[in-house]
């Protein structure tokens, strides 16, 4: 065991991942043959398209090998500046757009250049659990604005407004949100914009790497099209691990004012360099390939979300603001239930379900239930999660 003053203070703020730790111990009882349900899956339960495989293969033939600009791959960085452009309708170039490791570090190099110590970031509750600490990281202090799931874990303005502060650097939005699969509607985000342009020393981060996996009767909006006014102080993060079903491959990217692309790909060259050179050639074809293979997936997660719906709305004293997108949903327990932690220790040991605290994510009164898992198994798990829940 390390003394701890050998530990640097950034590496002993950070919080141990509880979702990790969840999983570790499902993963350990499931070696001892233990009968283990889980639902606390955060990446699709699908391979990645073979087309895509395929030409990463060839790229490898091909001698795609070396090192590569840091910034990403020329070509990737174009078909990315389309993809924005025409899909998302914002307005940008590829000299905007930096190719990460995964929407992580996307999120990791844009608050490295853009955070200095004692900066405020708002960050919307429940949150992605990543967002904090790499606030941290930065040195800059997460400013968490509360909400219900009585108000359906939406975002009061009153309550945003009042958080901006001249210390305040940066709002992050996240929409399809992990973990209550909430859209931000397209009305709440000109709100938002509003808002904003009251105060135009704030930036926003726009976390869209769930933006494909929407209900039928949804549409995902990007908020730097929605303020495209706002564009300079806009960065949308997003990536193919979940779209795509491309997790391991660890490529997202980053989009946004030039300067300060310019200044995270200097810091991504000091750090991991280029983002592996045939994984791109695999993104590249992604974006250029049929997008069937992705609406077959989100049709997949649609009617397991109504399965899962369904199901959580029959297990009486639960709340559910019900999910529009994303692989989850966040019921809020009924009141005797223990706290999140508690209550998922006690639902893996004493029913085999895992499913995952929402303390991680700012609710301790809910848990994380993932639907990136066969019908079957949400059934099982749903069935668990009752029994469990009626036993307390
Ligand atoms: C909301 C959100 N943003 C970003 C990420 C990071 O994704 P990636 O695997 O591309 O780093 C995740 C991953 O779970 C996520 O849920």
């Amino acid at each position: 065991m390390p003394h701890p003053s050998l530990i640097s203070q950034r590496a002993v703020a950070l919080q141990p991942s509880l979702t990790l730790a969840i999983s570790a111990r499902a993963k350990a009882l499931m070696q001892e043959g233990k009968d283990i349900c889980s639902l606390s899956a955060g990446e699709p339960d699908f391979d990645t398209p073979a087309f895509i495989v395929e030409a990463t293969i060839q790229a490898l033939h091909d001698g795609i090998t070396r090192y590569g600009p840091a910034a990403g791959d020329p070509e990737l960085r174009e078909a990315i500046a389309l993809k924005l452009k025409e899909f998302n309708k914002i307005q940008t170039s590829s000299e905007n757009v930096l190719v990460t490791n995964g929407g992580k570090q996307a999120i990791y190099n844009l608050f490295q250049v853009i955070l200095n110590p004692g900066d405020e970031v708002l960050i919307p509750s429940p949150y992605w659990l990543s967002y904090p600490e790499i606030t941290l990281l930065a040195g800059a202090i997460p400013v968490k604005l509360s909400s219900s799931p009585d108000t359906g874990f939406s975002l009061d303005l009153e309550v945003l407004e009042s958080s901006i502060n001249s210390q305040t650097k940066l709002l992050i939005l996240n929409s399809p949100n992990n973990p209550t699969g909430r859209i931000i509607p397209k009305n709440k985000m000109e709100q938002i914009a509003e808002i904003l342009r009251k105060h135009p020393h704030v930036f926003v981060m726009s976390d869209e790497i769930y933006e494909f996996i929407l209900a039928d009767d949804e549409t995902h909006y990007s908020f730097a099209a929605v303020a495209p006014d706002l564009i300079d102080r806009i960065f949308t993060v997003n990536g193919f691990a979940k779209g795509w079903a491309m997790t391991g491959w660890r490529l997202g990217y980053l989009s946004g004012n030039p300067k300060i692309i310019k200044a995270a790909t200097a810091l991504q060259s000091q750090s991991t360099s280029n983002v592996c050179s045939f994984a791109q050639r695999g993104a590249l074809a992604a974006l250029k390939g049929s997008k069937e293979c992705v609406v077959a997936m989100a049709k997949r997660y649609n009617s397991r979300r109504e399965l899962l719906i369904d199901g959580l709305k029959g297990i009486h004293g639960i709340t559910l603001v019900s999910p529009k997108g994303a692989f989850y949903a966040f019921p809020k327990l009924p009141a005797h239930c223990p706290n999140s932690t508690r209550f998922c220790e006690r639902a893996l040991e004493e029913v085999g379900l895992a499913i995952i605290p929402g303390v991680a994510f700012g609710e301790d009164n809910c848990v994380r239930v993932s639907c990136a898992a066969s019908s079957e198994i949400i059934s099982e798990g749903l069935q668990r999660l009752k029994e469990f829940i009626y036993k307390l």
